[in-house]
C-alpha cells in the first residue's frame, strides 16, 4: 500500500488525501475501518495486563455526577463486578504488550513515527465512560466491541467541573453523535470535545499520537546538548590584556559579556550536536519500557525491530533507542530501510559492511531487534 491507495482504514480516503483534508483540521467518522477479525483484544487479556506493575492502567466510575479515579495495577478482584454499570478501565501502552495491537498502531505510519504515541484500550459496562473531555493530541477512536455512543463537538468553553479527579467540561455542547459499532473508527483532531457512553459492555481502542510543547523540546535538546558537550575546562579561558584600570569595580566588563554571548553563539551553531540531541531524545523509549536481552545473533539472517524498539533517522544519523550513529554510504541506505519497514531481509542484512553488522548484532545483543525467517 501506497500514500496514495485509497484505503478502508480511512473511510475510502488515502493517507494523503486524510492528512491534507482532517489531520489536525476536523473529525472524520469512518463506519467499518477495520474488519472485525483483526481486532483481537479481549476483555480477560485485558484485564490480565492490568494487572500488572509497570502497566499503567486506571478504572474510572461514574455515581451520577461524581466521579472516580484509582490507579492500576488492579487485581481481577479490585475491579468492580460486571454487573454493575457505570465503570471502565483504561490500559495505556497496550501495543508494547500485545503484537496484534502493536500491529494495529503500525496501520498508521502514514504518519512520521515520532507523533505515534500509543494504543490504549478501555473496557467498560453500560454506561461507563470518562465524561466530556478533550485532548490536546490527535486520537482515532477504534470500536473493538459492543457500542459506544459519541457526542463531538468544538470545545467553546474550556471550563473544567472543579474538583474533580478528571478534567470534566462544565459546559458540552455537542455538534455530532454517532453510535459506534465494532470495526468503526472515529479521528479527532486536538481539542476537539468528546464523550464516549457505553451502551452494554463495550471496548474502545485508541491509537494516540503525542507532540511535545516549544519549551519541552527545547530544554530536552538543549539539555542532551549540554549534557554531550566538551570539558568546560578543555575550553579557551577569557582573557583580557587590553583591561584598563576601573574606578567602577563592580561593573561586568562589557568584554566579557560579548565573551559569553560568543561561547553561547558557538554552542548552538554545532547543527549535528542539535540534530543529535533530537533525535536521540524522540527515540527515548518510554520509562516504563525495558527489553529482553535474548543474546547473539550468531549468522547474517533476516532481521526485524522488537515492537519496543524506536528506530528514526535524519539526513546523517540512525537514532536507535536513545543512542545516535553516523551512518552513510549503503549502511545509511540499509538503516534507514531497517527504519521505515521495522526490518531488513536476507540480501539488505548481507549488504551491510563489517562494523554495520557488529552494530546491528550488538543491538541484538540488548533486544532492540530480533532474527527472523527471512520472508522473500
Ligand atoms: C475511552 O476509551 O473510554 C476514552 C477514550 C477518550 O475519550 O479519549
Ligand atoms: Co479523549
Amino acid at each position: 500500500m501506497t500514500i496514495d491507495t485509497p484505503t478502508a482504514l480511512l473511510g475510502g480516503l488515502s493517507p494523503r488525501v486524510f492528512m491534507r483534508r482532517h489531520w489536525q483540521k476536523k473529525p472524520l467518522l469512518i463506519r467499518q475501518a477495520i474488519s472485525a477479525a483483526d481486532l483481537a483484544v479481549d476483555r480477560a487479556g485485558l484485564f490480565e495486563l492490568a494487572s500488572h506493575e509497570g502497566v499503567e492502567s486506571r478504572l474510572i466510575e461514574r455515581r451520577g455526577a461524581d466521579w472516580k479515579l484509582r490507579h492500576g495495577p488492579f487485581t481481577r478482584r479490585q475491579l468492580p463486578p460486571l454487573s454493575r454499570a457505570d465503570w471502565t478501565l483504561l490500559v495505556q501502552g497496550v501495543d508494547m504488550h500485545a503484537p496484534q495491537v502493536h500491529e494495529l498502531l503500525s496501520r498508521f505510519r502514514f504518519a512520521p513515527d515520532v507523533r505515534l504515541d500509543d494504543v490504549m484500550v478501555s473496557f467498560a459496562t453500560d454506561g461507563g465512560g470518562v465524561g466530556p473531555h478533550f485532548d490536546s493530541y490527535d486520537v482515532f477512536l477504534l470500536q473493538v466491541a459492543g457500542k459506544r455512543e459519541w457526542r463531538i463537538g468544538r470545545t467553546k468553553n474550556m471550563d473544567i467541573v472543579p474538583d474533580m479527579p478528571l478534567k470534566i467540561l462544565a459546559h458540552f455542547d455537542p455538534e455530532h453523535i454517532w453510535t459506534l459499532e465494532p470495526g468503526d473508527m472515529l479521528y479527532l483532531p486536538p481539542r476537539w470535545a468528546h464523550d464516549g457512553v457505553a451502551r452494554g459492555e463495550c471496548m474502545t481502542a485508541s491509537v494516540g499520537f503525542r507532540a511535545a510543547s516549544r519549551g519541552e523540546v527545547g530544554t530536552s535538546v538543549l539539555q542532551r546538548m549540554l549534557d554531550a558537550a566538551e570539558d568546560p575546562c578543555e575550553t579557551p579561558l577569557y582573557r583580557d590584556p587590553n583591561q584598563p584600570a576601573t574606578d567602577q569595580p563592580a561593573r561586568i566588563p562589557p568584554a566579557l559579556a560579548a565573551f559569553a554571548a560568543d561561547a553561547v553563539r558557538r554552542f548552538l551553531e554545532e547543527p549535528r550536536s542539535m540534530d543529535c540531541a533530537l533525535g536521540e531524545w524522540l527515540s527515548e523509549p518510554k520509562p516504563q519500557v525495558w527489553f529482553d536481552a535474548r543474546g547473539a545473533l550468531g549468522e547474517r539472517g533476516a532481521l526485524a525491530l522488537d515492537r519496543r524498539s524506536r528506530m528514526i533517522y535524519d539526513d546523517h544519523h540512525v537514532f536507535i533507542n536513545g543512542e545516535s550513529f553516523v551512518a552513510s554510504g549503503r549502511d545509511a541506505v540499509l538503516m534507514r530501510a531497517l527504519a521505515d519497514r521495522r526490518a531488513l531481509d536476507l540480501a539488505s542484512v548481507l549488504k551491510l559492511s563489517s562494523p554495520a553488522w557488529e552494530l546491528v548484532q550488538s543491538w541484538a545483543d540488548q533486544g532492540w531487534l530480533h532474527a527472523v525467517p527471512d520472508e522473500v
